[in-house]
């Protein structure tokens, strides 16, 4: 049986309900905001979907927001809105526990410059701001490794391996959007103590995409340089979602979440000799790859530390 919404915020380890900003239907969308048509059909899914089957798992209560209509898929409780609206975002998150703020342009490829920074800089100081009026308690933020900047080939890599210590240096649209997204969060911890989790996914797989890694090896090791090889199944995520609904004795941080291995049947050793030999260690290197074969190069032992949370799946086991 499903519980009701708290009005009044509360203990959240003990009563939890969660608002979600997340992608809601398979659909046809018309973007025209680059000329094209986009069939986000495609796209088989997101994280939005995994997220909510975890928290309903779990025994959350949900109310979600999307700019979508409601679909019948949808068993729980709904708002469609644009998070670039401050009066709907209120709206939405009144009497919520506690937010996961999934809601986005994702990428640089999904929507012009001002569309990613309005919606994703825009959206979440909406986000931010409603939730300390309505005494929220904590968001968890769907952040990027591309608020670090380190992938996508704009500048050398500062260090390996990549972990959260990395001087971020975001350089595109998406990059700044994601770094804003992080330090508007820092800032409403510092000013009212709003607890604010960011998540750092690289490029988020899952099953029905495993094939892409299959045939990496194929396109060769230049292909997937700029990104580290780097993937995370959606499951996984959806995981530390869950985790940072509840981590105690955190206020304000920021995890990478990688899988545990990269997305290229070519080993790690052999990839940074070719592609990153003057690029520095700030771990052992040895004792970093740990004799494994395919071990990724995006650390994430502050996630594990913190949130309790390492990757449990890969391609390698599913294909
Ligand atoms: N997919 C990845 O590889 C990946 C990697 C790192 C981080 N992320 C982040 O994870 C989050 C979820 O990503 P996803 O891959 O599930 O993307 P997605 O596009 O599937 O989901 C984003 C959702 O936000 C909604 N949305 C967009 N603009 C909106 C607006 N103005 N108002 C209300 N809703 C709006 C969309 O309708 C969509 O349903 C995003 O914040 C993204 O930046 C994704």
């Amino acid at each position: 049986m499903k519980r009701a919404l708290r009005v009044t915020t509360g203990e959240i380890a003990a009563v939890p309900s969660g608002l979600l900003c997340f992608p809601a239907v398979r659909r046809h969308q018309l973007d025209g905001l680059d000329g094209h048509h986009r069939d986000t059909t495609k796209r088989a899914g997101n994280i939005g979907r995994e997220q909510v089957r975890q928290l309903q798992e779990a025994g959350h209560d949900i109310r979600g927001f999307d700019r979508v209509a409601k679909s019948r898929a949808m068993d729980y409780e709904y708002i469609a809105g644009d998070l670039r609206d401050l009066y709907t975002v209120r709206q939405a998150v009144g009497g919520v526990e506690a937010v996961i703020h999934l809601g986005a342009i994702p990428s640089d490829r999904h929507g012009c410059a001002d569309d990613v920074l309005a919606t994703n800089v825009q959206g979440t100081w909406n986000v931010l701001l409603a939730c300390v009026e309505a005494g929220v308690e904590r968001i968890v933020n769907y952040s990027s490794v591309n608020a670090l900047g380190c992938v996508g080939g704009y500048k050398e890599g500062i260090h390996l391996p990549v972990d959260d210590s990395y001087p971020r240096h975001p350089h595109s649209p998406y990059q700044i959007s994601k770094h804003l997204g992080e330090e508007m969060c820092t800032a409403f911890t510092n000013r009212h103590g709003l607890i604010t989790l960011s998540l750092r996914p690289v490029a988020v797989l899952y099953s029905e995409n495993y094939h892409w890694c299959r045939d990496a090896v194929k396109r060769g090791g230049e292909h997937g340089k700029v990104e580290y090889w780097a993937y995370v199944d959606r499951r996984d995520v959806a995981r530390a979602g869950v985790l940072a609904l509840t981590a105690q004795g955190v206020k304000n941080d920021a995890f990478l979440l990688s899988a545990r291995d990269t997305v290229i049947d070519i080993p790690t050793q052999e990839l940074v000799d070719t592609y990153y030999a003057n690029t520095p260690w700030i771990k052992e290197r040895a004792t970093y790859l740990n004799g494994e074969t395919y071990r990724a190069l995006l650390d994430c032992s502050h996630a594990k530390e913190v949130l309790g949370w390492a990757p449990e799946h890969s391609w390698r086991d599913e294909t």
